[in-house]
Formats: structure tokens, C-alpha cells, sequence
């Protein structure tokens, strides 16, 4: 393991101003998004959230490597631990099955970016590649391109090791290119890490705004323990086969949209969308934007012992494409949920092609009294195939992570 520890020495500081550190970090980092990353932190302070746990502190290593930290002025001299002081782990050999990269930002291993890593990964190789993604924040757009399946992102905690960047829309010629973190290929994993994307929260009448946190385009991928963050389209679940378990994820308008075949467990959906006055039917937002375009597709979200809070009114789903498919099951749903549920894209004519069903689902929004006549309380055997792992063919491809889940390899 290397030492990539930039020396740096008290005098080289400059003291003319004091600012509380906290503040200074976030402000002054060359890449940051500064006040929507702030805004990010501060939107995020609600007790339904982790990610005021989010410590400063990886900033400000990361600002210490660069040279720029400016201490507060009963701060000094300054001291600074050895950067590698803490830095955890042993790393079996690479094996016939498995391949470890190691990223640090701090330098502390072989690859300071996860990028770096990604690129180093041979491409098609037949093994598991491993990217063990030390805590910290990683500012970088990201690309896992087809040519190199079986990758796993394996951070230290949702709320300790993050992916961000900042495209919209408009700075990326299109919703689709605005992810920080775009994967096509098959047979990704990522495990206790987040993906972000800061740019500014779109505010009413923006066009353009949309800021992808992760676009999932390969098949056979699987989550655990990971966080996406963003607010309009965070979640781009675009195609193939995905399983996500015990996940956050926050957004606002549309914020699960695509047309992939995906399994939610026990996840946590949290609504970032505009409150909405008492008294008032304004719509500010949807879970879901689900893409599925014919009758002969097998696509479709199906959410099982998931939680729904936050802010807004807003609907479980709404008609992306004519025979959009979402299941909500012994789901909790607080009161944001609108009374209608659900919405046709004001396409009357996807009406009779959408399939929306609930089932045993609870909480203030789970009432069925005013749902769109289209709404399904489904019956136990409409429920069945979307219940388990059964629905994205898990028997087929998802046992094996499983079983590697008692190994961090
Ligand atoms: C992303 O953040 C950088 C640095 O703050 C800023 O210059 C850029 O305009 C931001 N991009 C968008 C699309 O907001
Ligand atoms: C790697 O990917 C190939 C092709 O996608 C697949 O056949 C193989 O089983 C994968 N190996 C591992 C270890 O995931
Ligand atoms: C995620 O992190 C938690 C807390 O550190 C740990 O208990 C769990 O085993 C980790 N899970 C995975 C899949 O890495
Ligand atoms: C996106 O670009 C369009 C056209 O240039 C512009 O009208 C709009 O204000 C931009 N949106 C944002 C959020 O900057
Ligand atoms: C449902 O989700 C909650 C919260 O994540 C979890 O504690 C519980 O074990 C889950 N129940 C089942 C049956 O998986
Ligand atoms: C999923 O449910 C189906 C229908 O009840 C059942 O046949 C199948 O064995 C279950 N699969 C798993 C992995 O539990």
C-alpha cells in the first residue's frame, strides 16, 4: 500500500480570514457544487434522513491533500494526523475469482478516483472485480462501460462513502447523459455507497434541470445498503434486471423512471417534493416514472416492505410510456401520497394498458376510497409473482451475490 500523504508544513497557510472550517471546506472545494451540496446536507437534516451524518471531516481531508485547507484561527498551529493513520483494511490476494482495487482519496492505496479503478478493471474479464471505495466523497462522473461486466462497488456506508457530480439536463445535452454515475454493464453490485447528484433542486417552470444520480443500463445488477440522492429523475432504472435491498432513496419529480425489471426491498423512498399548503390539490411529484412500452415487455417495479415519507403531494407512479407497471406491497405510505394514486400522463388512453397495483400496503396514504378507477387493490394471487426475488429471475443470476454477501470479497 502506498502513502500518496501530500507534505504539507503550518506555514504555508494563510490566516487572514476566520472561518469556521466546516463552512470554508464546503465552500472553497475546487469541484464542489457549493450551495446545492450544502443545500443537499441541509434538505437532508430531516429526521427521516441519514445524511446528516455526513462528515465534514473526508472534505476535509480531501481538501487537506490539495493544499487549500485555510484553518480557522484557533485552530493553529494546525495538526494533522498522518493522512493513512486509520486506514483499515487487509486485502486477501487476488484469486482465480476475485480481483481487488483498492480507492482512496487520500492516496492511501492504488487509485485516488473510482474511474482510475474502473479503468484498470481488463475488459471482459470472467472475474469479480472488486473496487473497495474507502470512506470519503468522490467528485467524478463515472462511466462502467459494457465491455466490463462483474464490478462491485463496495463502500464502507451509505453515509460515509459517496459518488457525486453535478450534470443536468442541460450541461449534458440530455437527461440520460446528465448521471454522475452511468453503469452498462451486466452483473454490477454495489454495497453501503451512495450515489449523488447536487445540482441545484429544479424549482417550479425549470426545463432543463433534471439531474440524473445513477443511470443503471446493464442487466443483471444488484444493491445493498446503497443511498441515491438527487431530487427530478434520480434513479435513471433504465433496462435490464435489478434488485435493490435496504435502500435510501430520496428524489421528487419521477425519481425511479426507466424501463428495467426491478425488485425494491425493504428500501426507503424519501420525497424531497415542494410541501404542499393544507387544503391545497397541487401535485408536486412522483415515485415513479416506470417506461414499459408494450403489452409483450416483462418490465415493471415491484416495491415489497418499503417505507414512503418525506415532503409534497405527490403519486405513486404516473405513465411514462402506454403500459407503464408498478406494484407497491406491504408498503407503509405516509400522507404525502395523493388520494388519486396515480396518473395517465393525461394519456386517458393508457387508462386500460397501465397495470398499478397495491397490495396490503399501510399508513395515511394507503387509503383506496378516491384511487383512479385504473388503481388495482390486488388479490393475493395478482400479488404472488412480485413478491420475491422470483420476479427478476433471481434464481438465475442473483444467488451467488447473495451467498458472497457474508464476504466483503
Ligand atoms: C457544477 O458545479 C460547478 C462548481 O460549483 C459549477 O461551476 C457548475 O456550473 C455546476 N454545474 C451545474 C450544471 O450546475
Ligand atoms: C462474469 O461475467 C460473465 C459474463 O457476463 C459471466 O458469465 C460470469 O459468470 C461472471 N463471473 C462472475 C464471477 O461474476
Ligand atoms: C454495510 O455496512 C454495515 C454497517 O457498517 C455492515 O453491517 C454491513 O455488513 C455492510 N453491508 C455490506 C453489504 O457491505
Ligand atoms: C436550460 O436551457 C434552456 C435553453 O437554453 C434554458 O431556457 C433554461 O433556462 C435552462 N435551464 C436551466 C435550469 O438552466
Ligand atoms: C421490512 O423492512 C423493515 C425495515 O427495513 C425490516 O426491519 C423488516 O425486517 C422487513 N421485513 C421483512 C419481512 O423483510
Ligand atoms: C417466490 O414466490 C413464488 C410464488 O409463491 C414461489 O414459487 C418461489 O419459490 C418463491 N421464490 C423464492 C426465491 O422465495
Amino acid at each position: 500500500m502506498k502513502l500518496g500523504a501530500i507534505q504539507m508544513s503550518a506555514k504555508a497557510f494563510s490566516l487572514s480570514f476566520c472561518i469556521p472550517a466546516a463552512f470554508l471546506l464546503i465552500f472553497a472545494h475546487p469541484n464542489n457544487p457549493t450551495t446545492s451540496f450544502l443545500g443537499a446536507l441541509l434538505d437532508l437534516s430531516t429526521p427521516s434522513s441519514p445524511f446528516n451524518l455526513l462528515k465534514v471531516d473526508y472534505l476535509f481531508n480531501l481538501y487537506r491533500r490539495r493544499g487549500a485547507y485555510n484553518p480557522p484561527c484557533n485552530d493553529f498551529p494546525p495538526y494533522f494526523p498522518p493522512l493513512c493513520d486509520d486506514f483499515p483494511p487487509y486485502f486477501p490476494p487476488d484469486t482465480e475469482a476475485t480481483s481487488i482495487f483498492c480507492v482512496d482519496p487520500n492516496g492511501c492505496c492504488d487509485f485516488t478516483t473510482v474511474q482510475s479503478a474502473v479503468d484498470a478493471v481488463p475488459r471482459y474479464s470472467g472475474k469479480r472485480n472488486v473496487l473497495w471505495i474507502n470512506k470519503g466523497i468522490y467528485f467524478e462522473k463515472v462511466t462502467v462501460p459494457a465491455t466490463k461486466p462483474n464490478i462491485t462497488f463496495q463502500g464502507q456506508g451509505f453515509d460515509l462513502t459517496a459518488i457525486m457530480w453535478n450534470d443536468t439536463a442541460n450541461s449534458s445535452h440530455g437527461t440520460f447523459y446528465s448521471a454522475s454515475v452511468s453503469v452498462f454493464a451486466t452483473g454490477f453490485v454495489a454495497k453501503n455507497i451512495s450515489f449523488m447528484n447536487v445540482a441545484p433542486i429544479p424549482r417550479p417552470g425549470d426545463v432543463g434541470a433534471q439531474a440524473v444520480a445513477i443511470r443503471i443500463g446493464g442487466d443483471q445488477a444488484a444493491f445493498w445498503g446503497c443511498g441515491f440522492l438527487g431530487a427530478q429523475d434520480t434513479l435513471h432504472d433504465d433496462r435490464g434486471r435489478h434488485y435493490f435491498k435496504e435502500c435510501f432513496i430520496q428524489g421528487s419529480i419521477d425519481f425511479i423512471f426507466g424501463d428495467a425489471r426491478s425488485l425494491y426491498e425493504n428500501c426507503r423512498l424519501i420525497s424531497i417534493a415542494d410541501p404542499v399548503p393544507a387544503g391545497v390539490r397541487t401535485i408536486t411529484g412522483s415515485v415513479t416514472a416506470q417506461a414499459r412500452e408494450s403489452n409483450q415487455d416483462n418490465t415493471g417495479y415491484s416495491f415489497v416492505n418499503c417505507s414512503i415519507g418525506g415532503t409534497g403531494r405527490i403519486w405513486l407512479g404516473r405513465a411514462w410510456r402506454p403500459y407503464s407497471r408498478v406494484v407497491f406491497a406491504y408498503t407503509s405510505m405516509s400522507d404525502i401520497i395523493a388520494s388519486d394514486g396515480w396518473n395517465d400522463w393525461n394519456d386517458p388512453s393508457r387508462d386500460q394498458n397501465v397495470f398499478y397495483g397495491e397490495y396490503k400496503c399501510t399508513g395515511d396514504g394507503a387509503n383506496l376510497a378516491d384511487r383512479v378507477p385504473y388503481a388495482l387493490k390486488l388479490s393475493d394471487v395478482q400479488a404472488l409473482p412480485y413478491l420475491n426475488t422470483s420476479y427478476i429471475d433471481g434464481d438465475q443470476w442473483l444467488k451467488p451475490y447473495c451467498d458472497s454477501l457474508v464476504s466483503p470479497w
